[in-house]
């Protein structure tokens, strides 16, 4: 059901892949909604996904962009004012990529070459996209930004290797820069911590099907999918958000809250049963 939350409002969308991509179902929410969008990823990505589809499905224009490179992103901005006509009213960042995951490097073993792309992709270049943003003043006043981080940012959990310093980088530049543009043009910027979902970046995550059971069955009101989160970052596009800036905000269904579920502890309890019967059977 559509609820013209953004009738009149315009965007640029980055990280459409394919159709299992959170920003994917944003860009589809966002058009339903009433918004009018530009959509961009990077050059390879358009060649080998399927965001054409999208953009002809959302009536949007695709310009590539290296969200590392700031050339590429005044260029971005340009054309997206361009095709706009003038300023906008929304961004999501939604990029991610670790060579460190992608070639099976432990944290304890990181090449620092890879670390520091990561670091670039996931989190410097939503530094990069805000700065040369406000530097073209491209957003209109009470404009909305948002990332997508996930709980790796506070909690340690295994396999999500050094995106966790990702992550964490991140949410900081959202607050740190969430005070000079709210200061001064009214513009919020906050991210989201997902829920772990089944997407092309997801499924390079060491154990990602496991991570997914886990918080599955410890979030009270299950994992949030990518279109429950399209949903949550629609609201913050809104008008209905304007007073909310530098914050992460959790959507994933109560798991950020809790600690022990009783159905992960009865799966915990039925592994102990095993594991003692196991013990038991060769002493
Ligand atoms: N999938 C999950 O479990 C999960 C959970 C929490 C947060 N997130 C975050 O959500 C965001 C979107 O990921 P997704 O899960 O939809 O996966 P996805 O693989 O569909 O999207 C990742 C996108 O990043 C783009 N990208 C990579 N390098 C880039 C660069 N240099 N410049 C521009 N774009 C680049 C890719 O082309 C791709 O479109 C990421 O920030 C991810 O960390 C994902």
């Amino acid at each position: 059901m559509a609820y013209n939350l953004l009738k009149g409002k315009k965007g640029l969308i980055f990280g459409a892949l394919n159709e299992d991509s959170i920003a994917w179902k944003v860009a589809q929410r966002a058009v339903e909604e009433g918004a009018e969008i530009v959509l961009t990823n990077t050059p390879v990505s358009i060649r080998m996904g399927t965001i054409d589809r999208l953009a002809e499905a959302c009536n949007a224009i695709v310009v590539p962009a290296d969200a590392t490179s700031v050339s590429d992103l005044e260029n971005l901005i340009d054309k997206t004012m361009e095709h706009f006509g003038g300023k906008f009213d929304f961004i999501l960042h939604s990029i991610g990529m670790s060579l460190n995951v992608r070639k099976g490097r432990t944290y304890d073993d990181l090449d620092y070459d890879y670390l520091a792309k990561t670091l670039d992709i996931s989190a410097i270049s939503f530094h990069k996209v805000i700065q040369v943003a406000r530097k073209k003043d491209a957003l209109n006043d009470w404009a909305s930004i948002v990332a997508l981080s996930y709980i790796a940012a506070q909690r340690t959990l295994y396999g999500y290797n050094d995106m966790a310093d990702a992550k964490a980088l991140l949410e900081s530049i959202a607050r740190s820069f969430g005070y000079i543009y709210g200061r001064e043009k009214h513009v919020r910027i906050n991210t989201v911590s997902q829920s772990p979902t089944p997407t092309t970046a997801g499924k390079g995550v060491l154990g990602m099907s496991d991570l997914m059971d886990f918080a599955d069955r410890t979030s009270p009101l299950g994992n949030a999918t990518a279109d429950d989160c399209a949903g949550y970052v629609l609201t913050l596009f809104s008008d209905l958000t304007r007073k909310v800036t530098m914050q992460n905000l959790f959507h994933d269904g109560g798991f950020s809250s809790m600690g022990m579920s009783r159905r992960a502890m009865k799966l915990y309890e039925k592994g102990l049963e095993v594991e003692y019967r196991d013990i038991s059977k060769r002493e």
